[in-house]
C-alpha cells in the first residue's frame, strides 16, 4: 500500500548521517507500488529523488520534492547449467546480503566485492568496484522502468556504458529510470581473483594458500575493517574522490619530484593516481573542518563527526580539491552524488 509521509528527516536514510529534511517521503514494496506512484500528483508535479540505503549520497540542502526509497526484493536464478548460473535480484536486497547469499551458494564472481554498503539497486549506477573487481565483469542485464511514462526496458551491458564509477544512469538517463532489479552472471566453480596485492598479503598472512570464495571474501572484509569507517559508527560515503587518471608525461613529472608517487599504469598508456596518497602527501590526513574531518586511515573518505553538516563536508571536499591541486596540478573529480 503507497503511503506518502511529509516532511521526513533523512538523517537515517544516508550514511553520512547527515540531517536534511525532504518535502515527501515513500517506500516503494512492489512495481505495483511503483505504478500507483507515478500516477499520484505529488510525484507528478515534484522533483523526485530515489534512493537505496544512501551510501553514495551528500545532502548539502533539504530536498524541495519526493524521496522514494526502493525496496524491491527477490533473489532468484533465472539460468543454471554445470558451471554457470544467472540471479537476478531485486533493486531493494542489501548488496553485502547478496554476496553472503552468493558464499553460501558456491556462486563465484561477487566475494572481491564485499561489505561494500547499499542496494543492489544502485550497484550499476558506478559500476561498484572493490579489490580488482568491478560489477561490469559479471553484468548481465538490469530491468529498469521509466519513472515518467512507467514502461519496462531492459538494458543490457553496452548500453549501461560502464567505466570506472561510471554508467548511463549518471549521466543521460539521470534521474528518468526506477533500477527494479540486477541479473549477474556468475561461476559455479571457485576461479578467484587474487590479483590485488592487499588481497595477497591478507591471504598469506593467514596462511591460505589456495583460497576458496569464502577466503576471499573473508580476506576483503578485514582489509575493509582495518581502514575504512563503519557508517553506524562514523558517518561517511566511502572514497568521497575518484582516483585521477593522468597521461603518461604528467605521471613521469610527477615521479621526479614524487619518486614514491602511487599509480597503475592503464591499457590505454595513462596512469592513475592513488587520491589517497595525493591526499596524505599533501599533509590533509585527519584534517578537521567543522564537522567534517579527512578520514585518519584512509585519506580518501571524508567523515562526519558527529554534527556536520552538509556545507561541512563539501566546504572540506572544495579545500583538498585545491590543496591537492596546489602541490601536484592534479584535480580531483567528486565521487559521491550530491545533492
Ligand atoms: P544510494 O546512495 O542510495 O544511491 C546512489 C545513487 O544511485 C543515487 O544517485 C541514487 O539516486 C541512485 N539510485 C539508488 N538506487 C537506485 C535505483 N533503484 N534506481 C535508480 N537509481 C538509484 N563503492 C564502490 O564502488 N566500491 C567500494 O569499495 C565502496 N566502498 C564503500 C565503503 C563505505 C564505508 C561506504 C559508506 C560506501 C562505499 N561505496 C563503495 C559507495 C556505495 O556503497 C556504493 O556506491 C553503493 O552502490 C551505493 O548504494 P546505495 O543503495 O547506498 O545507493
Ligand atoms: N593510500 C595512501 N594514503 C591513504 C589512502 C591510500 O597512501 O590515506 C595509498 C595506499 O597505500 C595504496 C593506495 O593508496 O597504496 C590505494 O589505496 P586502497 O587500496 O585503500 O584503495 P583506494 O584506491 O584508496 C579504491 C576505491 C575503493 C575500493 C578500494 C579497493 C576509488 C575511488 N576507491 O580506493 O572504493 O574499496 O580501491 O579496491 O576507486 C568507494 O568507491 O567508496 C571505495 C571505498
Amino acid at each position: 500500500m503507497l503511503n506518502i509521509a511529509e516532511n521526513i528527516n533523512l538523517k537515517g536514510y544516508n550514511t553520512f548521517g547527515i540531517e536534511a529534511f525532504c518535502t515527501y517521503f515513500t517506500e516503494v514494496n512492489s512495481i505495483a507500488d511503483f505504478q500507483e506512484l507515478i500516477t499520484h500528483p505529488v510525484f507528478i508535479n515534484n522533483e523526485r529523488l530515489i534512493i537505496g540505503g544512501g551510501s553514495n549520497i551528500l545532502f548539502t540542502k533539504n530536498f524541495n520534492g519526493i524521496v522514494l526509497k526502493n525496496n524491491l526484493k527477490g533473489k532468484e536464478i533465472i539460468f543454471e547449467d554445470n558451471d554457470t548460473v544467472v540471479v537476478k535480484i531485486g533493486a531493494g536486497e542489501s548488496w553485502h546480503g547478496f554476496v553472503l547469499w552468493c558464499i553460501e551458494k558456491g556462486f563465484c564472481g561477487v566475494e572481491n566485492l564485499s561489505l561494500i554498503p547499499g542496494c543492489v539497486g544502485a550497484s550499476p549506477m558506478q559500476n561498484i568496484g572493490a579489490y580488482g573487481v568491478e560489477i561490469k565483469e559479471i553484468f548481465e542485464e538490469l530491468e529498469a522502468y521509466d519513472i515518467n511514462t512507467g514502461s519496462k526496458k531492459v538494458f543490457k551491458k553496452e548500453e549501461c556504458k560502464f567505466g570506472y564509477r561510471e554508467s548511463v544512469f549518471k549521466h543521460e538517463f539521470k534521474n528518468q529510470y526506477l533500477i527494479g532489479s540486477v541479473s549477474f552472471k556468475l561461476k559455479k566453480h571457485a576461479d578467484v581473483n587474487v590479483s590485488y596485492g592487499a588481497i595477497t598479503s591478507e591471504l598469506q598472512t593467514a596462511g591460505i594458500t589456495n583460497p576458496g570464495i569464502k577466503d576471499v571474501s573473508d580476506a576483503v572484509i578485514r582489509i575493509r575493517q582495518s581502514k575504512l569507517p563503519d557508517p553506524a559508527v562514523t558517518g561517511n560515503a566511502g572514497s568521497f574522490f575518484k582516483n585521477p587518471e593522468v597521461s603518461a608525461e604528467k605521471y613521469n613529472q610527477l615521479k621526479v619530484d614524487f619518486p614514491d608517487l602511487v599509480a597503475y599504469p592503464l591499457a590505454n598508456g595513462n596512469y592513475k593516481l592513488a587520491a589517497g596518497w595525493l591526499i596524505e602527501q599533501a599533509g590533509l590526513k585527519g584534517y578537521q573542518h567543522h564537522g567534517a574531518a579527512v578520514h585518519n586511515k584512509q585519506a580518501l573518505v571524508l567523515v562526519n563527526m558527529g554534527q556536520a553538516k552538509g556545507g561541512d563536508v563539501m566546504e572540506l571536499s572544495a579545500y583538498v580539491l585545491q590543496k591537492v591541486f596546489d602541490k601536484f596540478g592534479v584535480k580531483l573529480e567528486r565521487e559521491v552524488n550530491i545533492i
